[in-house]
């Protein structure tokens, strides 16, 4: 499966959902996240996201994502269609230690 990464949060820039083929992508306040039981891995969103939040869980250190991805695309709405992102996306691109405004 691919996850949703914290560089994600407070960008929120929704590129990724219009290219999913099997619509798994769940929103919250200030971040997406991908249901990991749908993702057919398909990679076609990764490219897409802006702020480079899309990885694949094969990589190292994203246990705790992986975790955040499964819960909350159990608890938030389906999203499929983008909309504009936050005005202040680009003040947050590539910035680190975001997960402390993670926002549920
Ligand atoms: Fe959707 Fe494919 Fe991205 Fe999984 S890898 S979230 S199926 S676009
Ligand atoms: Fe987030 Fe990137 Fe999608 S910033 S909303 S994962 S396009």
């Amino acid at each position: 499966t691919y996850v949703v990464t914290e560089a994600c949060i407070k960008c929120k820039y929704m590129d990724c959902v219009e290219v999913c083929p099997v619509d798994c992508f769940y929103e919250g306040e200030n971040m997406l996240v991908i249901n990991p039981s749908e993702c057919i891995d398909c990679g076609v969103c990764e490219p897409e996201c802006p702020a480079e939040a899309i990885l694949p869980d094969t990589e190292d250190g994203l246990e705790a994502m992986l975790e955040i991805n499964t819960k909350y695309s159990e608890e938030w709405p389906n999203i499929t269609v983008s909309r504009d992102p936050p005005a202040d996306a680009d003040d947050y691109k590539g910035k680190d230690g975001k997960m402390e405004l993670f926002s549920e």
